[in-house]
């Protein structure tokens, strides 16, 4: 099967891939670049644990054919530290607990940044919808709500 060119930005870093029309942005994400913190689960879109934001808005990465990101802009889990340095968002995870087996975490993180880069300070009403079509296999949402509502207050302004 014939090659095609995709050019795009992962996490700031431009990339020129030659691939197959037919691979999933996911499929591509891991297994080309080696981000296999983008999470792929139940591949049909329903669980969000492949969640990245394509041009700043949050995408089901199973769900998308990677051709489909030509030229496009794309942030990843890994893209959310500095290094290091983790996010706001990451360590407030991390203070509150908000992660049993971690799977769903990624998902979970890039969905909530989307939320929070749109609505900086959201209720608790908007996080439950703005995680909504994220699924934790282990249930750990009041943590997770924890976690973000605390960004949303102010508790975690820099990267630390
Ligand atoms: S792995 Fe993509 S939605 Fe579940
Ligand atoms: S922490 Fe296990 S799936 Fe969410």
């Amino acid at each position: 099967m014939a090659k095609y060119l995709l050019c795009f930005t992962v996490n700031g870093e431009y990339h020129e891939l030659y691939i197959k029309p037919k691979r999933l942005l996911v499929e591509v994400l891991r297994d080309d670049l080696g981000l296999t913190g983008t999470k792929r689960a139940c591949n049909t879109g329903a669980c969000a644990a492949c969640t990245v934001l394509l041009n700043g808005a949050s995408v089901k990465s199973c769900s998308v054919l990677a051709l489909q990101a030509d030229g496009a802009e794309i942030l990843t889990v890994e893209g959310l530290a500095d290094g290091a340095r983790l996010s706001p968002l990451q360590r407030s995870f991390l203070d509150h607990g908000a992660y049993q087996c971690g799977f769903c975490t990624p998902g979970m993180l890039v969905s909530a940044q989307a939320l929070l880069d749109e609505n900086p300070k959201p209720t608790r009403e908007e996080i439950r919808e703005g995680i909504q079509g994220n699924i934790c296999r282990c249930t750990g949402y009041n943590s997770i709500i924890r976690a973000v509502e605390a960004v949303a207050k102010g508790k975690y302004k820099e990267k630390g």
